[in-house]
Order: structure tokens, then C-alpha cells, then sequence
């Protein structure tokens, strides 16, 4: 019993100090229970709040994406580089380093395929396979205006009400089916109605006009699609236009994974995302990463 013998009056109480109310600064995050913040502060970097997470859950719907043939050789060395990964659960299963030191953001839609009609989708992961994965945040597609969108919502309500019985977070992205416009008008409408269903975060696309009022308008962490590959200089303009308006990072996929130098592009993304650097800059190191080639090997957070 050695901790009773050597038992001593504890003397630093620091009696002149107030007991300190830690504060949580992320947008519209404040009144979270303690798990949802710490699983949020996994994904937003707590120093500027902001995120970059590397989305690679196309094939759920896409089958071998390009680029994503090989997730096990692609995607674990750009994981250093990355704040979070989106990805479904057979690609983390399969392909993923158990051993990753990052936030996982879990797919948990899914149902449908290119062949057929994109917002039939349905919650495809239950929540203890999710909190088996140790995931910080649950993903839900949701299609305003689409064909199937009272089941998407109820597909997101169904998913953060689970989540919240276990404190994980969850991710409503906003999926613009073809016939939609991508306004600041739609996506506002998209965004508010998924962060008043209750999203914790939500993702959707940049648009040229006006994205500050989505942003302004959507009252939790809004993070950016990649979209399709674009040159890089044209990526890292979107990605920088969308940070000055307001959005707290990207979920970017196929204009990193996609591009000829992947690991050079998730530092020149990051760049931008955590290092204020303007697109140009972003991509004058985009330049230089990409000819040496050894400094993407070696780099780390
Ligand atoms: C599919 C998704 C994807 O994760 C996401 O849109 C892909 O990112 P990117 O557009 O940058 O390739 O949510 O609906």
C-alpha cells in the first residue's frame, strides 16, 4: 500500500486562480457535449479551426475511380499531409494502415451506382460498426431536390440521431444531382437545411458568386467538394477563394488523388487550407515539391 503511506497533502490549489471554463471555437460548435468537440478538434485543427480532409469514398457508388484503382499503394503516403480521411468502410478495412494517426470520417450512405439514379441511397453502416472503426464523424449524402430527398434527410436524421447517442459528430454532404443549378441560392438552401437537421459539419460545392453568403448562412463548419480535376493552378484558386469566404477547409478528392503529383498536391492544398498562402504561392510549391519528389517521401505534418 504505498500510495497510503506515501500519502501527501495536496498544496497546489492555486487558490488565486479562477477555475478556467475552456472555451470551443469552431462556428456553431460551442454547446457540444465534450466527445463531439474532442472527435471535431480531430478533424479541425484547434490553432485556426480549419481542415483538410482527403476524400477517397468515390467507389461506393463509382466502382474503381481513376486513381483510386490502388488505395493501398495511392493513399497512405499522402496521409501525413492530411487533417482527416472520408472514406467508406470496405476501402479503411481493406486498404488503410490500422496504425493511421488521423481522423476518419465514415461514409455510412450509400446503395445505389452510376448506372441508376443518385439519391436512392440508404444508411448502409450501423453505428457500432462505425464506433468499431473509431470513427470522429459520421458521412451521409443528402439531395435537395433531388428524386429521393425525404429519404435523404431522413437518411441524415436517422444517422446524426445515432450519433449523438455517442457523442461522434456528423458530416451532411450535400450531393447536386444533374439537373440542379449550383448557386449560392441552391447550395444555401442545401446547406442550412442540412446544419438545421442537425449536421455538425457540412460539405458542399465552391461556387463563382456568392459563396460568402453560403457560407455566412450555413451555421456550422462548411468544407468544399474538390469536384472534378481541374488544373492544379484552377484547384488551388477554389480552394483559396473558398477559405477567404468563409469555409473551414476542403473534402478534396480527385484533384489531389488525381493529379500527376498527388503528395505535392495535398502540401500545396494544405498550404492554403492552414498556411494562408495564396493559389499562387500554393502552386509555385506545388512546382517545386513535384520536382523533387524525395521531399514528398520524408515530409511530415
Ligand atoms: C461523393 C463525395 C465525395 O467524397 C466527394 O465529393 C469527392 O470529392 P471530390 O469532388 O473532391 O473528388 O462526397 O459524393
Amino acid at each position: 500500500m504505498a500510495d497510503i503511506e506515501n500519502l501527501q497533502d495536496g498544496k497546489n490549489f492555486y487558490l488565486d486562480v479562477p477555475h478556467r471554463n475552456p472555451t470551443f471555437e469552431l462556428k456553431g460548435c460551442g454547446s457540444l457535449e465534450w466527445g463531439m468537440k474532442n472527435r471535431l478538434a480531430r478533424i479541425f485543427d484547434p490553432r485556426d479551426g480549419r481542415t483538410l480532409m482527403l476524400a477517397i469514398d468515390h467507389g461506393y457508388f463509382q466502382g474503381p475511380t481513376t486513381g483510386l484503382e490502388r488505395i493501398d499503394v495511392v493513399i497512405p503516403p499522402l496521409l501525413p499531409f492530411a487533417d482527416a480521411l472520408m472514406s467508406t468502410r470496405g476501402a479503411l478495412r481493406s486498404s488503410i494502415p490500422a496504425d493511421v494517426q488521423r481522423a476518419i470520417v465514415l461514409r455510412t450512405s450509400g446503395g445505389q451506382s452510376i448506372l441508376k439514379e443518385l439519391s436512392n441511397e440508404l444508411v448502409a453502416v450501423d453505428i457500432d460498426d462505425a464506433i468499431r472503426l473509431n470513427a470522429s464523424a459520421l458521412a451521409v449524402q443528402v439531395y435537395i431536390g433531388g428524386v429521393h430527398e425525404h429519404e435523404s434527410i431522413r437518411n441524415l436524421s436517422r444517422v446524426t440521431n445515432e450519433g449523438n447517442r455517442y457523442g461522434i459528430p456528423t458530416l451532411a454532404v450535400t450531393g447536386v444531382g444533374k439537373e440542379l443549378t449550383r448557386d449560392a441560392r441552391y447550395l444555401g438552401l442545401a446547406t442550412r437545411i442540412c446544419a438545421e437537421m442537425g449536421a455538425h459539419v457540412v460539405k458542399t460545392y465552391f461556387c463563382e458568386k456568392d459563396f460568402e453568403r453560403v457560407a455566412a448562412g450555413c451555421p456550422v463548419p462548411l468544407v468544399i467538394a474538390g469536384g472534378k480535376k481541374l488544373p492544379e493552378p484552377e484547384a488551388l484558386q477554389m480552394a483559396y477563394r473558398a477559405i477567404q469566404a468563409g469555409a473551414a477547409g476542403v473534402d478534396m478528392g480527385r484533384n489531389i488523388f488525381q493529379c500527376e503529383a498527388p503528395a505535392a498536391m495535398i502540401q500545396a492544398v494544405r498550404s492554403v487550407v492552414h498556411g494562408q498562402e495564396t493559389a499562387a504561392r500554393a502552386y509555385e510549391h506545388y512546382l517545386s515539391l513535384k520536382a523533387e519528389p524525395r521531399s514528398c517521401e520524408y515530409a511530415q505534418r
